[in-house]
């Protein structure tokens, strides 16, 4: 079974409680649970993540570099201004899909730029949870065509 990880960035781990109305009611291990069911009906493990340190998501990026492993990745508030995220994401070796909860573009100004969008296979927003199983399932299509 091929590995997937699922990182998650800065204030993921208070979902549940993280302004509901944006983020909605379910946590971060809801989370977790609904990725390890699409993945595993898709044929793949999950591996999955979450801090709010830059450092460790940028260990951790190049330790999937290093292993050729895909990643999901909600960069959170990092999207918008993490050169040093986005440049560790540009030496990824594997499928990479950046994935948003909700829809930034259609929030305040500052959420509309994302500084990773442009190392990405391609990113998906707006979608609750059902944007990381989307995300889950390009990965699996990506991988497919990789034969
Ligand atoms: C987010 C959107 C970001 O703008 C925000 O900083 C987050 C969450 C999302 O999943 O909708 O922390 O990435």
């Amino acid at each position: 079974m091929r590995r997937v990880l699922v990182l998650s960035g800065p204030n993921l781990a208070r979902l549940g409680s993280r302004e509901p109305d944006v983020y909605g009611s379910a946590t971060l291990e809801d989370l977790r649970v609904t990725c390890a069911a699409t993945a595993a009906a898709l044929g793949l493990s999950v591996d999955f993540r979450q801090t709010d340190d830059e450092s460790q998501l940028i260990a951790w990026v190049h330790e999937a570099a290093d292993a050729k492993v895909p990643i999901v990745l909600n960069p959170a508030a990092f999207t918008h201004y993490s050169y040093a995220l986005r440049d560790a994401l540009a030496m990824r070796t594997a499928p990479l899909v950046e994935v948003h909860i909700s829809n930034p573009a259609a929030r305040e100004e500052f959420r509309h730029t994302s500084v990773v969008a442009g190392v990405a296979d391609g990113t998906i927003a707006g979608f609750g949870f059902g944007s990381y199983q989307l995300a889950l399932r390009a990965i699996a299509s990506m991988l497919a065509d990789d034969g």
